[in-house]
């Protein structure tokens, strides 16, 4: 018996009808005229109403989302709840004094701490803070795989014009060129450190193409990449004894008194108590804003995902870029609403399944980038009416997955699809023989602090912090306005790396002054004159879902 309501029955024989004729025909893919067409006319960044202007700090006058702008133009959370209620900050006894402080328990937060260690930083004197758990994080429920160019017929080049071309041509080229000439070499180090990747009985490694991407690129390991390579992370920073802070997000950065950021407060989150880190190096790899729910969209993000460290950054004068662009994954889960905006991986369109409507008309070339298949399926929603309304009232259009075992054979999704057999099994539906009902879903940040080639973090007239870096989907850059499947396992691994190679070196000389606040008591000052009254308080820390909630 399938797990579907009877009203969807119509609709999904009209998919089993018409698959025969698909299994030979694929939508063509749009020319850059009708991508910049569909993309002005139902993609939600495009919704100018949905915007407004940063009014104060590095970024004044960029657009983002209100929900994004309205974090930014928030008092401090350790103002509003210690500062000014004269609760005492003691910044004379830190509670920890370390050479380098990653905030951050995902992917990036933990290989910047591996290669600060392996760049000459004692065990002891890294600390890494996490909100929730280790491991707690975006990382583990990336699903599809990570890039990397090594194949003959494949280059560095090649995948970097795909990233820029998925990007609109905004993101910033030297990170890029970073990215994709250090993919090879990451894809190795993870090997070594014990990462299992597909690969066939020769032992060369599967590799299959991503929305975007004009080669076979994509290592995965099943539908569950993300959290194999986080395992292996996880075990190798358990394995050197490297401290590790649980339950305990940080509420502001500390500067000293040259303004150089010189560690952060971090607050115990069962007791309540401040902690304070007074650190040489600090690197950010706190992840994105999925919990925003910007649009009321569903988000396939972990429950930390509340942007804070673009607030804490943005408070010492960091520049911010590409907010406005906010990543609508296509396939969130749309049906049933238990898992309503989870993560159905590109990797089951990699593999052959299309995107049809309710009609069983396929409407889009499967591995458009992401921003346009997103788009067109809105279309087909909104526009065509030609979408599946659920029992709430909510959209969504078919990926006919059962296309899989009919075109790369039987057994194919139980061994490359695995999680996502098993999330839809527990509700009766069988991947392998009916269609997944799917809608787009917040999946990513595409922008966010800007950062140089060191992933240093950087200021006004793109002027380094001092002392502070940042990796991954905290960072904007790398992916302009929109990110390719496969490119935040490799961003995160890739520019973690590199902040943790970059903080180690800048502890090994320099000199934290005495530690301060000020420059919160600076930017309550800012708030002030620019006239924004509000009782918002931020970082969000977590997600508040009290309210009435109207979801997409
Ligand atoms: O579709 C996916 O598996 C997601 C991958 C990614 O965001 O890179």
């Amino acid at each position: 018996m399938s797990g579907y309501p009877p009203e969807f029955r119509e609709s999904i024989k009209r998919v089993e009808e018409t698959r025969e004729e698909r299994l030979s025909y694929t939508p063509p893919r749009m020319s850059d005229e009708e991508k910049e067409k569909l993309l002005h006319k139902f993609h939600p960044d495009y919704k100018k109403e949905a915007k407004r202007p940063i009014k104060v700090g590095a970024s004044k006058g960029e657009y983002a989302p209100h929900e994004v702008v309205n974090l930014i133009e928030a008092h401090s959370y350790l103002y509003v709840n210690a500062l000014s209620k004269g609760i005492e900050i003691d910044l004379e006894d830190p509670d920890y004094d370390v050479d380098v402080l990653v905030i951050g328990g995902g992917g990036g937060g933990a290989t910047a701490t591996l290669w600060a260690l392996y760049s000459g930083i004692p065990r002891d004197r890294i600390l890494l803070a996490t909100k929730l758990r280790f491991g707690d994080a975006n990382t583990k429920m990336a699903q599809g795989g990570i890039q990397a160019a090594d194949r003959e017929y494949d280059s560095p080049v090649i995948h970097f014009l795909d990233v820029m071309r998925g990007g609109h041509y905004t993101n910033n080229p030297e990170l890029v060129k970073i990215l994709v000439t250090n993919a090879p070499f990451i894809i190795k180090w993870l090997e070594e450190l014990g990462v299992m990747f597909d690969k066939d009985p020769d032992g060369t490694m599967v590799e299959v193409p991503g929305g975007g991407t004009s080669r076979y690129r994509l290592h995965s390991a099943g539908d569950y990449t993300g959290l194999e390579i986080m395992r292996t992370l996880m075990d190798e920073v358990w394995n050197r004894d490297i401290p590790i802070l649980e339950f305990s997000p940080a509420v502001e950065l500390l500067t000293d008194d040259e303004g150089n950021v010189a560690g952060a407060v971090l607050m115990n989150l069962e007791t309540g108590r401040y902690l304070v880190v007074r650190a040489k190096s600090t690197i950010l790899t706190t992840g994105g804003f999925g919990r925003l729910h910007i649009q009321g969209f569903q988000t396939t993000n972990h429950y930390g995902a509340t942007m804070d460290g673009v607030v804490l950054a943005y408070r010492v004068g960091a520049q911010i870029r590409d907010l406005d662009s906010v990543q609508y994954h296509p396939t969130g889960a749309a049906f049933p609403l238990q898992i309503a905006g989870q993560l159905v991986t590109e990797k089951v369109r990699s593999l052959g399944a299309q995107l049809v409507n309710t009609d069983g008309e396929a409407f889009v070339y499967p591995l458009e980038p992401r921003d346009v298949v997103a788009a067109a399926i809105i279309r087909e929603c909104e526009e065509r009416k030609k979408g599946v309304i659920t029992h709430v009232g909510t959209c969504g259009v078919w990926l006919d997955s059962p296309m899989i075992e009919i075109i790369k054979g039987e057994g194919t999704i139980e061994r490359y699809l695995p999680a996502m057999l098993r999330q839809f099994m527990r509700f009766g539906i069988d991947i392998r023989k009916e269609p997944i009902l799917v809608y787009p879903t917040l999946h990513y940040q595409n922008g966010g602090i800007k950062i140089g080639t060191n992933a240093q973090v950087l200021g006004d007239g793109e002027k380094p912090i001092g002392n502070l870096f940042a990796a991954g989907e905290v960072t904007g850059g790398v992916h302009g306005k929109n990110r390719l499947m496969g490119n935040s396992l490799l961003e995160i691994t890739v520019f973690g790396r590199i902040a943790g190679i970059n903080a180690a070196k800048n502890a090994k000389h320099n000199h934290v002054g005495k530690l301060t606040l000020k420059h919160v008591y600076k930017w309550e000052e800012m708030l002030k004159q620019a006239g924004i009254e509000t009782d918002r308080v931020s970082p969000m820390i977590l997600p508040d879902y009290r309210g009435d909630i109207k979801y997409r």
